[in-house]
């Protein structure tokens, strides 16, 4: 199954997708050398950003396509009239070891940024996001938590993956519990089963997900291995 994206893949696409922006703002990319040149495209300048396994990834999942849809569909009016993100639903992807739950978060964030969507967002595990919340030299985890937490949209990758503690599910609970009541939309991953979800990050948690989340569940073999058996 693919996802049908219009994106440009090359150098003469961006070409051409500049000079389609170019001729929207009424100006002809071929009388106006000294036009200032345009910024790389937000999929260009994302792509930087996201980790290579997933450069090209592709949300393939019907729900997941539903979901960007509806993100993209009732967004505001961003800078320059792109559409941006707001308030929206989030969304649990769950499933198996390798069953491709980050790469459809990725292939959403991607085909958002196709769609022309202009976004500010971050992405982390969960056991990155512990690991820099511990007091070290010269961090400021308040900062770095205040980001992620605030982000118009937030890759929350492999939750319930660590031991929790009570110090892990206080964090989550911070970071969700201010999604939750902003209506941030949140991609969430996990490879937990849904039902298990509550004793592995605390009721808090598990409760708000529940209310705040459309859910991926993807199933199959892992696809990190030839074969089912390898
Ligand atoms: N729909 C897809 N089409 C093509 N390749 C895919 C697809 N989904 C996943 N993959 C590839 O399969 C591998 C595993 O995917 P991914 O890392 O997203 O799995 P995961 O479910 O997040 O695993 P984990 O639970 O270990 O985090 C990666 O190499 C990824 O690029
Ligand atoms: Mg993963």
């Amino acid at each position: 199954m693919t996802t049908a994206t219009r994106e440009p893949r090359t150098a003469a696409g961006a070409i051409t997708r500049l000079a389609a922006i170019l001729t929207a703002r009424g100006i002809n990319p071929a009388t106006e050398p000294s036009a200032a040149p345009e910024p790389v495209t937000a999929l260009e300048s994302a792509d930087a950003r996201i980790p290579p396994r997933y450069r090209h990834a592709l949300a393939d999942h019907p729900r997941t396509t539903a979901w960007v849809t509806e993100i993209a569909r009732t967004g505001t009016t961003g800078p320059g009239g792109a559409p941006g993100i707001a308030s929206g639903p989030s969304l649990l992807i769950a499933g198996p070891t390798g069953t491709g739950k980050t790469h459809q978060a990725y292939g959403a964030i991607r085909s958002l940024l196709a769609a022309g969507v202009r976004l500010r967002w971050e992405a982390t595990t969960a056991s990155d996001l512990y690991a820099a919340q511990r007091p070290q030299h010269g961090a400021n985890p308040e900062q770095q938590l205040g980001r992620l937490t605030r982000s118009p949209l937030l890759l929350l990758d492999d939750l319930g993956a660590t031991k929790q503690s009570a110090w892990t599910e206080e964090l989550t609970y911070r970071l969700v519990n201010h999604r939750y009541n902003h209506m941030l939309p949140t991609l969430v991953t996990t490879n937990l089963p849904v039902a298990e979800l509550r004793d592995a990050v605390g009721d808090r948690v598990a409760s708000r997900l529940a209310e705040m989340t459309e859910r991926v569940i993807l199933t199959g073999h892992d696809r990190r291995r030839r074969t089912a058996a390898s």
